[in-house]
């Protein structure tokens, strides 16, 4: 393939991804950006691969398959609930890539370059290897908490910011040498096979950036989870335009860039969301429970059964619904949906209440409310129907826990303290479905199931939902 058609293709190929983003910002054409960025990879991949050896195309071909049946095997083996998990995990090769790719070019005899030339790859690949460092060590820890591997728990060792700084010092002062000693030729490291002028403090910065990748999210409590997903996808397209900087692929440098800066913007919504500052939120420490007294919960409890709740809708006016995580656990969607076309067929209003971290990654409502063909009209974000539950007779709260907890808003001792929930107990009566008293993901306590108002409907989502189902059937 000649250069200008190479050229014409990446062009096309980022076209396509971002029609492939934008595509992806709404349920209804989300189907469609998924094919433009199909797409857009397969011409990618050509254009890439279209001048190389043989010898080339059966390794890539080998890579692609080994690679591509691995993704598929992960993708049908995985539950909707393990997704963000998964995410992680892909983050942390982008990043390993990344790392991979610049010790490769590092090590890469044949690139005679001179000069200010030679300054600038070498600080390509310092970069590359720096960010790719950070991006896998964290995703591999972020894929541990979500995984429940590794506590939710943030680690909060004495002096860490401390620490961080002295990380980053560390690592601007090795970037110095580093540049030195690849002119001078000193510091090849031979037992590793890095025989090049500057591999020592290389080698040393790769380890400090493992490590403050690790400490950067141990230190992030369970509740600010969600802003360090984004994070990560981020940096691994920030990990990704570096590699494509070491490479001089154009493609990979835009691609990595849209990447990267669409998810800052998503941490920078997530943040704002959550009321949560960035900065503060990566410097780690949030989602602690900083007060002993932090959301304890003293009350009766008042459980309901399904004929129960069946007759409050019965009786209601306007119902509102209002998902989480228990209902991807519970796989309830389809059943709720029953309900609301019933519901909705009595002439009920019934609308679904979306809190912008609801579940487990951004969007997962959605997902599982669009699997279900749960119409887009009546599914409503947090800011559009907060203001009109004193107009709810009936809300329905569906294996959602913190993102219902009034303790945000009135106990500053609370590590979800200042996050916007969803205030359903301002409603008529709150129906709230869970299978025992237990906490969610940030292990606070919820006042808001010891509520007057509230009833306590317990058992998994999708049997309680069916029992609800059969109940207004009767
Ligand atoms: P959670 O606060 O985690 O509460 C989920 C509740 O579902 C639990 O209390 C659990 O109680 C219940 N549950 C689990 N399985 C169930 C089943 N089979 N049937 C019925 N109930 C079930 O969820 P949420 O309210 O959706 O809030 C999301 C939380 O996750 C927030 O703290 C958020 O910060 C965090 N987070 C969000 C994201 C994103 S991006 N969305 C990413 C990471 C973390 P029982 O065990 O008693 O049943």
């Amino acid at each position: 393939m000649s250069h200008s058609l190479v050229t014409m293709s990446y062009i096309v190929a980022a076209i396509l991804f971002i029609l492939s983003l934008s595509g992806l910002s709404n349920q209804e054409t989300s189907r469609k950006g998924n094919y433009y960025g199909m797409l857009g990879m397969a011409i990618a991949i050509i254009a890439t691969t279209s001048n190389v050896s043989v010898t080339a195309y059966v390794l890539l071909g080998a890579a692609i398959l080994i690679g591509g049946s691995l993704g598929v095997l992960a993708a049908q083996k995985v539950e909707m609930t393990q997704m963000p998990e998964l995410v992680a995990i892909m983050h942390s090769l982008v990043g390993m890539a990344a790392v991979l790719v610049g010790y490769a070019n590092f090590m890469d005899s044949s690139i005679n370059l001179i000069g200010v030339e030679k300054t600038i790859h070498e600080l390509e690949i310092y970069i590359g290897i720096l960010i790719g460092a950070v991006t896998f060590s964290g995703s591999v820890i972020a894929f541990g908490k979500l995984s429940e591997r590794i506590s939710g728990k943030p680690l909060l060792l004495p002096a860490r910011h401390w620490l961080n700084l002295m990380l980053l010092i560390g690592v601007i002062v090795l970037g110095g040498v580093f540049l030195q000693q690849t002119e001078s030729g000193d510091g090849s490291l031979p037992l590793l096979y890095l025989n090049h002028g500057g591999a020592l403090p290389l080698f040393i910065m790769t380890f400090l950036a493992l490590a403050f990748g690790v400490h950067m999210v141990m230190a992030i409590g369970g509740a600010d989870m969600p802003v360090v997903i984004s994070m990560l996808n981020s940096y691994s397209g920030w990990a990704a335009a570096a590699t494509g900087f070491m490479l001089s692929n154009d493609l990979l440098i835009v691609t990595g860039a849209l990447v990267g800066s669409s998810g800052a913007i998503l941490s920078y919504i997530m943040c704002h969301a959550m009321n949560r500052n960035f900065i503060s939120v990566i410097a780690g420490g949030f989602g602690t429970a900083s007060g002993s007294n932090a959301a304890v919960v003293e009350g009766e409890v008042q459980p309901i059964n399904a004929d129960e709740v069946a007759s409050l809708l019965m009786e209601a006016k306007n119902i509102m619904i209002i998902p989480g995580y228990g209902m991807a656990v519970a796989q309830a969607q389809h059943t709720v949906y029953e309900i609301t076309k019933l519901l909705r067929e009595k002439g009920k209003k019934v609308g679904f209440g979306i809190h912008p971290v609801a579940g487990r990654m951004p969007g997962h409502m959605n997902v599982l409310l669009a699997e279900a063909k749960v119409p887009y009209d009546i599914v409503f974000e947090m800011d559009e129907i907060n203001d009109d539950f004193p107009h709810v007779d009936v809300s329905i709260v569906i294996g959602a826990n913190d993102i219902v907890n009034p303790s945000a808003l009135d106990d500053p001792n609370s590590p979800i303290a200042g996050m916007p929930v969803l205030e359903c107990w301002k409603g008529e009566t709150t129906i709230v479905l869970k299978r025992s008293m237990a906490t969610g993901y940030a292990g606070v306590g919820n006042p808001l199931f010891v509520m007057e108002n509230t009833r306590m409907l317990f058992g998994d989502a999708n049997a309680t939902m069916q029992a609800v189902l059969k109940a207004l059937q009767g």
